[in-house]
């Protein structure tokens, strides 16, 4: 291209950011306010607070923002305006006054690809479509009552990762089970086999493909992407960075997942778990013209992908920040795995019963979620209107983050917050699924995560399991405090550095 066209090329791209701004600018100018704005950090033009962003909305950049800004604040990010939230009082005075305002989500590039246009339930608008969707979720999967008949497939499968372990460390006692990968393929073959009626990751070779675009789904989630905040002249960047193509790469593979599945389901090929599942429900209602429910093919795998990657990702991930806290706390190891073993003894399986015998098991896992929520900024919010909060306006269509890993570190609540210390729940009554704000790993308000109680389950048995069956050991010459905490940029926070670790059968006879 010569100089003279790429002279042009820039002159109409800065004329049209131009134009977007004035246009910005002109409907702010007549809106009326009453009350100042929230503070936040000094902006550039044009790009606003994207310079102090690196790229991806980071809870830890956020974090330290706030530290000096408060826990109340606004940024821009390019021409979209944004408020991060990050203590628990002022969590709970956006979502006990303002729940409605603060329910809806926005409309981000790389969500609506992979939701099928919002036509799933986690990243579709508030309205009446969100409202079936989690009822349709509610009734089929996740109450109470659902959750506990797959207890029998989560015991299977918690003893088929187990046998795999213990196999491996006989066949060789110098073998690293890496733990990352270990429990990231349970949790995916846990919900597959809940929700789509078999394991459909047997094989390795689907089963590569759809961890990792599970994996990169996350991470696009969390991209800053330029087309959600400069229109169509940041879809040219986001062309140049490779989001573009990335995001249609994941979308790709992950659509081909879920028609496979659909297909057999249509096929009826598949081996029965003896009950129809969710996507035989979904197939039915999708047959039914008399309803008022109209299911689409995308409606159906836009449904697909929140189970999939709700339950797969966000388990995983706590799994092994689990395992990571407590090989740097050997105290809490040790004291964790002596409750196990001695109510369990040697029955050589810890089941779902044994579970409610196990405080300190449970305390762990709520420590966990305190320090390492795996969805550290929640699920991005959008403001449906104006509000008053903490005397500061905040105006409609505010892009929103709720920073629930700043909240469970917030030391007004927490006492020697960055120490790994169960105990602190041993006589707590702070109940860690939305109604108390000081912890808010599974979100709050009318968004708060519908797979809690799948969640959580989950977490208990698979840990309670690990630390039964086994004594880890850290690999040759490595010290409890090598062992690192460094997380992946995304929307689920992994670690870094995949935990891998010794494993030593334990033998009760
Ligand atoms: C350790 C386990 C889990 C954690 C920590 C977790 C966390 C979260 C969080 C933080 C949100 C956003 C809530 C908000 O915006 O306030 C969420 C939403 C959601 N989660 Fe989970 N989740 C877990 C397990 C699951 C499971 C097992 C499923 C389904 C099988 C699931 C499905 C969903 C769905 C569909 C939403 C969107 C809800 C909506 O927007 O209405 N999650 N989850």
């Amino acid at each position: 291209m010569s100089s003279l066209h790429t002279c042009l090329l820039l002159s109409l791209i800065l004329f049209i950011i131009f134009v977007f701004l004035l246009k910005h600018k002109k409907n702010h100018a007549t809106d009326t306010t009453t009350h100042p704005a929230p503070p936040g950090p000094r902006r550039l033009p044009l790009i606003g607070n994207l310079h102090q962003l690196d790229l991806s909305v980071s809870h830890h950049r956020l974090w330290q923002l706030s530290q000096l800004h408060g826990p109340l604040m606004s940024l821009r990010l390019g021409l979209t305006p944004a408020l991060v939230i990050s203590s628990a009082k002022t969590a709970r005075e956006a979502i006990r006054a303002h729940d409605l305002e603060f329910s809806n989500r926005p409309s981000l590039v790389g969500q609506q690809k992979l939701s099928y246009g919002g036509l799933d339930m986690a990243f579709a608008p508030y309205g009446e479509h969100w409202k079936q969707n989690r009822r349709i979720s509610a009734e089929n999967l996740l109450n109470p009552k659902r959750v506990q008949s797959f207890r029998p497939i989560r015991e299977d499968e918690v003893s088929k990762m187990v046998e795999r372990i213990s196999e491996a460390a006989a066949a060789s006692r110098s073998q690293l089970v890496d733990l990352s990968e270990t429990l990231l393929f349970l949790t995916a073959s846990l919900i597959c086999r809940i929700a789509f009626g078999r394991n459909y990751l047997v094989e390795p070779e689907p089963r590569i493909h759809v961890l990792r675009s599970v994996r990169e789904a996350m991470v696009v989630f969390g991209s800053i992407c330029f087309e959600d905040h400069f229109g169509w002249v940041g879809s040219v960047v986001d062309k140049v960075t490779g989001l573009s193509s990335k995001l249609q790469r994941v979308f790709v593979e992950l659509d081909s997942f879920y028609e496979v599945m659909i297909r057999d389901h249509l096929e009826k090929k598949r081996e029965q778990e003896d009950r129809d599942d969710f996507i035989d429900v979904l197939l039915r209602m999708g047959e039914d013209r008399s309803g008022s429910v109209h299911v689409s093919r995308d409606h159906i795998k836009a449904m697909l992908t929140d189970i999939f990657i709700g339950a797969t990702d966000t388990n995983a991930a706590t799994l092994a920040w689990a395992m990571t806290s407590l090989k740097k706390n050997p105290r809490v190891m040790d004291k964790a795995q002596r409750e196990i073993r001695s109510l369990v003894g040697s029955k050589g399986f810890v089941d779902e019963d044994d579970l409610l015998s196990l405080p300190y098991l449970k305390a762990v896992v709520k420590e966990t979620l305190r320090l390492y929520p795996p969805a550290p900024l929640l699920l991005p919010r959008e403001t449906t209107g104006r509000c008053i909060l903490s005397g500061y306006e905040i105006r409609p269509k505010t892009l929103v983050y709720i920073n629930a890993w700043a909240i469970g570190r917030d030391s007004e609540y927490w006492e020697s917050a960055e120490e790994f210390r169960p105990e602190r729940f041993l006589d707590s009554d702070v109940d860690f699924r939305g109604q108390s704000f000081e912890l808010v790993p599974f979100g709050c308000g009318r968004r708060v995560c519908p797979g809690a109680s799948l969640g959580v389950v989950t977490l208990e048995l698979a840990l309670a399991n690990l630390l039964y069956s086994f004594d880890w050991e850290l690999p040759e010459g490595m010290k409890e405090e090598d062992v690192d905490t460094e997380a992946t940029p995304g929307n689920t926070i992994h670690k870094k550095i995949p935990l891998c670790l010794r494993a030593k059968v334990k033998n009760y006879a």
